[in-house]
This record gives structure tokens, C-alpha cells and sequence, in this order.
């Protein structure tokens, strides 16, 4: 087992470094020039994609929280409108569903109970089944009309760190390919949004470098048993994720939040030196979600701010701060939830828990 972690002391820490190298083999070959080619493996026509009403977004655990982005990355680049639900409730909502419905499940497993109960709803109902997948061959791979894999390798670890950001990765290129087809962009912006998506590996290994600032942080907040998440947009859904990864492993509990949403309940439950982790990496809404940090700092909250290098508007307003390198709204999330895991990691191993087996939960869920 030591050789299989390759160096490192756990799974989890080694598949986080695996990123780089999950994102540029799920980018590779399905990149050609500035254009985005998914044809060898959706059968979709140019007609099809035009045609496609909406677009439902199913998965459970980090996979739904990859399906969050969904909704911003596919509304944003094909304007599509996108619903997303957790498989266990889609399966039993009764949800509308027609001939020209696209459902979407993300599965690293290929194997989750709900999440092929939902795929076979939503065929029942007359839908196409896409799937974004680890594993080749897996039940949900198989029973898709079409699949995207995601080729992040095995992933040992309970909580899921490289093949959620390779999710996200299959997620753009489906919407930048349903992009193309519907013509909203214009082919130039489309391939400036192409180049940017390709640096990510290299821009994943810089936020890497910062590990040792997120581990100082971590153990300063590994006494605590409560904290909170923010962010507006999608700093909303990493901050969904961020959250799930430090309950999952530390037992800290904590909550993401809206930041736009605080001031309707749980500003009430920020005190003094309650951890805040906010999240500022959107350009678009970056003034707000700092007046949102100052509105937590004011009742005392102990704030560490995550923002793309430059922004010196939001030091003054945090007590610490980790920086992304400098990247669109839309791809933020890639490099922003890198810190977070890291976060999540060292916050469990201050605490001397199990890092890849978490108590109570597993890899893969194929029960109800
Ligand atoms: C379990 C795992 C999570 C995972 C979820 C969905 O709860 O512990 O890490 O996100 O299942 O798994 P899937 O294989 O469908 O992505």
C-alpha cells in the first residue's frame, strides 16, 4: 500500500496532486486547435444539440456539487436552461421530462444506486442519458446513450478530489462543444475561452504550492467545531464542496452559504472567531461578496479570503488570505477548490482522524 501512495502519507493527498495530469488527460484528444470535438463519443447531431430543451444535471455527494457548475457553465456558453437535483430526489419528484430533455449524470463510480435509478427514470421517460464518468464500463457507462470519461485514473480515497475537477473539465467541454453548435459566442470568443480552459493543468500546479499556507490555516481551525463557507455564483457551488470535504473527513461541521443570502438567518450565527472561509474568486460579483466579508468580520468572524492574485481590494478585509492565479469566472472553480481540499486534508490529519476511510461513509454507494 505504501508504494501504491506513491510517496505520500495518504490517497487523498496523492490523488490532489494527481490533478494536473487528470485535467490534461481529460482534455487530451477532445481539444484540436481552439475547437472542442466530442463526436467520437456523443452521438448527438448539430440538429439534436440544437433541439435540446433543457438540460438536468443528476448525481449525488461531489458529483452533484460538479453538477452545480453544470448549471452556470451550460446556461452561460449554449444557453440551455439547466435544473440540477440530487439523484435520490429526482428518482421520486416525478420531474418533467420530455423527448427533448438532456439528462446529465456524473458519476466517478459509474456504480451509485440513485444515480442509475434516476438514468433509468429519465430514459423511462423518453430522455437522452449522457454520463460523465470514471470508470469505462461501469453500469452507468454502459446503459447511457452517451458517455464522457473522465480520465482521472482510480481514485482510492472517500472523499473525491480529482475527479470531481475532472468533472468539471468534461463539463466545460460540453459546454463549450453545445456552444459551438448553437452559435450564441462568436467562433473567436469561443476559442479564447479554449485557450484559457488548456492552461488550467499548470495553473492547478501553482495553487499546489501554496500547500503549506493551507496547512498553518487548517490547524488553526481544527479546534473549532463550527465553521462557515462563502461565496456568490460559482464561488456558491465550490463552497458547497468545500464544506462536504472538511465534514466529511475533519467531523468539523460546517456550512455554505449564498453570501448574498447571509443577512436571512445565519449572520445571526456568526461570533466571535468563528472561522469564515469566504470565497471571492468572481470578478462579476466581487464588490458584493466583499461587502459580505466585511458584514461577518464586523461580528468578529476570523475570515481567510480566496481570490485571484491581484485583488489586493479584498486583503484589507480578511484576516489571511490564498490566492488563485489569474483566471475567467467560469473556470475559477477548478483552481479554488484545490485549497479547500487541502484545507480538508490537513484540518483531518490535525485532528488524527482516518484520512481515506472516513467513519460511517464509502467510495461507492450501490445501495439505496
Ligand atoms: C459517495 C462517495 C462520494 C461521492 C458520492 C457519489 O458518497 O463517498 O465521494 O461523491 O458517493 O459517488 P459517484 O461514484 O456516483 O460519483
Amino acid at each position: 500500500e505504501t508504494a501504491e501512495k506513491g510517496g505520500f502519507d495518504h490517497f487523498m493527498m496523492k490523488e490532489i496532486y494527481e490533478q494536473p495530469k487528470a485535467i490534461r488527460d481529460t482534455l487530451a484528444s477532445r481539444v484540436k486547435g481552439n475547437i472542442v470535438d466530442l463526436s467520437q463519443e456523443i452521438g448527438l447531431t448539430l440538429e439534436q444539440i440544437q433541439n435540446i430543451e433543457k438540460i438536468h444535471f443528476v448525481a449525488c455527494g461531489t458529483a452533484y456539487h460538479a453538477g452545480l457548475v453544470g448549471k452556470y457553465v451550460l446556461e452561460d456558453l449554449a444557453r440551455i436552461p439547466v435544473e440540477c437535483d440530487v439523484a435520490s430526489e429526482y428518482r421520486y419528484r416525478n420531474p418533467i421530462i420530455t423527448d427533448r430533455t438532456l439528462v446529465v449524470v456524473v458519476s466517478q463510480s459509474g456504480e451509485t444506486a440513485d444515480t442509475l435509478a434516476a438514468l433509468r427514470e429519465a430514459q423511462k421517460h423518453g430522455a437522452r442519458v449522457m454520463a460523465i464518468t470514471n470508470v469505462v464500463g461501469s453500469s452507468v457507462a454502459r446503459e447511457a446513450d452517451d458517455v464522457i470519461t473522465t480520465w482521472a485514473g482510480p481514485e482510492i480515497a472517500v472523499a473525491s478530489t480529482k475527479a470531481y475537477t475532472s468533472q468539471l473539465i468534461a463539463i466545460y467541454l460540453l459546454g463549450l462543444y453545445f456552444a459551438q453548435a448553437k452559435g450564441y459566442k462568436s467562433a473567436e470568443e469561443l476559442q479564447g475561452i479554449v485557450t484559457d480552459l488548456l492552461t488550467l493543468p499548470e495553473k492547478v500546479e501553482e495553487v499546489l504550492k501554496q500547500e503549506k499556507t493551507v496547512e498553518a490555516f487548517a490547524r488553526s481551525i481544527a479546534k473549532h467545531n463550527n465553521l462557515f463557507f462563502l461565496g456568490r455564483g460559482l464561488d456558491y457551488a465550490v463552497a458547497l464542496e468545500g464544506s462536504l470535504k472538511l465534514k466529511e473527513i475533519s467531523y468539523i461541521h460546517s456550512e455554505a452559504y449564498a453570501a448574498g443570502e447571509l443577512k436571512h438567518g445565519t449572520l445571526a450565527l456568526i461570533e466571535d472567531n468563528i472561522p469564515v472561509i469566504a470565497l471571492a474568486t468572481q470578478q462579476s460579483v466581487f464588490e458584493k461578496t466583499v461587502s459580505n466579508i466585511q458584514e461577518v468580520k464586523a461580528r468578529g468572524a476570523y475570515v481567510l479570503g480566496l481570490a485571484v492574485e491581484g485583488d489586493t481590494g479584498l486583503i484589507k478585509s480578511v484576516d489571511e488570505v490564498i490566492t488563485i492565479p489569474q483566471v475567467s469566472d467560469l473556470f475559477a472553480p477548478v483552481l479554488a477548490v484545490v485549497p479547500l481540499q487541502l484545507l480538508a486534508y490537513y484540518a483531518c490529519v490535525e485532528r488524527g482522524y482516518d484520512v481515506d476511510k472516513p467513519r460511517n461513509l464509502a467510495k461507492s454507494v450501490t445501495v439505496e
